[in-house]
């Protein structure tokens, strides 16, 4: 009686990403090419109700916890409509969002039984935000965070380190852990098509945990119990309220613990961030036929590792990184 989501590494898939819309109202310089992507025309992406069904088959097949993705979800017309009919699935619900306009979603959030949420923001200086974001939303992303602390969501700051851009800041964000129960994750940059990836601009979790065992002196810094599945290192700093992580996709990988499934907006399943083997369940879907056999054969093809790109010297060449989409197009 095996898992049908197991693949052939022994690994089971119970945690479903789907990305909701390819649209972002930010423009950040490691997700996207500067002269923008190609979107995928309207019809070729779900609907709200398919997105639900494919969902559905999911949860049956023992998913267990959805985490919505973009681009941004919440620029996407229907997305309280999309919240509240995945809240009914009784499977735990989350996103990932730049926090621009949560504001305008507090309630659907509740009602629809949201209770944590990642928030990226890679810098607290309001020049450098906007210079990697190519906006001006910097204000409105502080008082959102408030917003979300006072309303009760537990909140984890995603931030994608960048060699001499914000590895300067590491121990700033730490600091806000001081008095506030957030989890600052530092996020090792990883190479996806046309962010200009190269070894040179990587801050390592080596060298961020060097950076920090030299501030606070290491016998302060206590490495904590990770959750099983996690893809995050996780530390605190002792007696500080909140606490740091480094998700160091690069130079420690763990795919090994993988549990991670991804439909893309266009309704596309990607059974690993790093691997352009993707399986259409959206015209199968709307082929009236079943979704489940394509589900285990594409779950069945994941490689071990980083979509096959086990060896560093595959992981870091363009010409292979490049075949990948975008991870504006991915949502992380
Ligand atoms: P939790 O569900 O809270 O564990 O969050 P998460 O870390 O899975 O999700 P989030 O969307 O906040 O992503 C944070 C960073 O982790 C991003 O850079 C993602 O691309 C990266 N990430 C998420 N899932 C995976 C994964 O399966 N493999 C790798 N290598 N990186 C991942
Ligand atoms: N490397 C690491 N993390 C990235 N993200 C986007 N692009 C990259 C990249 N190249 C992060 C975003 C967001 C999450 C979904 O993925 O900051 O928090
Ligand atoms: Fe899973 Fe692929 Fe990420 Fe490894 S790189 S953890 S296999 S999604």
């Amino acid at each position: 009686n095996t898992n049908p989501m197991q693949d052939n590494h022994g690994r089971g898939h119970n945690y479903l990403r789907i990305s909701i819309t390819e649209h972002c109202n930010l423009r950040c310089t490691y997700c996207m090419p500067a002269e923008g992507i190609a979107l995928t025309p309207r019809a070729h992406l779900m609907t709200a109700d398919e997105i639900v069904t494919i969902a559905k088959t999911f949860v049956k097949l023992g998913v267990t916890k959805i985490r919505l993705t973009g681009g941004e979800p919440l620029v996407r017309k229907d997305a309280k409509v999309i919240i509240e009919q995945l809240g009914k699935l009784g499977v735990e619900l989350t996103l990932t969002t730049n926090g621009i306009l949560v504001h305008e979603f507090i309630d659907t959030f509740k009602e629809a039984g949201i209770t944590t949420l990642n928030v990226s923001i890679d810098s607290l200086q309001k020049d450098k935000f906007n210079q990697i974001t190519r906006r001006n939303y910097f204000e409105k992303l502080i008082e959102n965070l408030d917003l979300l602390e006072v309303n009760g969501f537990q909140v984890k700051l995603n931030v994608v380190v960048i060699k001499g851009f914000n590895d300067n800041e590491i121990i700033d964000f730490i600091e806000m852990t001081k008095d506030r129960n957030i989890q600052i994750r530092f996020i090792e940059f990883m190479p996806f098509d046309g962010n200009q990836w190269n070894k040179e601009k990587l801050v390592s979790y080596a060298e961020i945990l060097s950076q920090v065992n030299t501030f606070y002196s290491e016998q302060n810094v206590e490495r904590t119990q990770d959750k099983p599945n996690d893809t995050a290192k996780n530390h605190k700093i002792e007696s500080y309220k909140g606490s740091f992580s480094v998700i160091s996709s690069v130079t420690n990988p763990f795919c090994s613990t993988c549990n991670r499934i991804r439909l893309t907006a266009d309704g596309k399943l990607k059974n690993c961030l790093f691997s352009n083997t993707e399986t259409s369940l959206l015209d199968i879907l709307r082929a009236g036929e079943s979704i489940e056999p394509l589900i285990f054969q594409n779950i069945k093809s994941k490689h071990a590792m980083r979509g096959g790109m086990d060896d560093d010297a595959k992981f870091q060449n363009p010409l292979l990184f490049s075949q990948n989409r975008s991870m504006i197009k991915i949502g992380g």
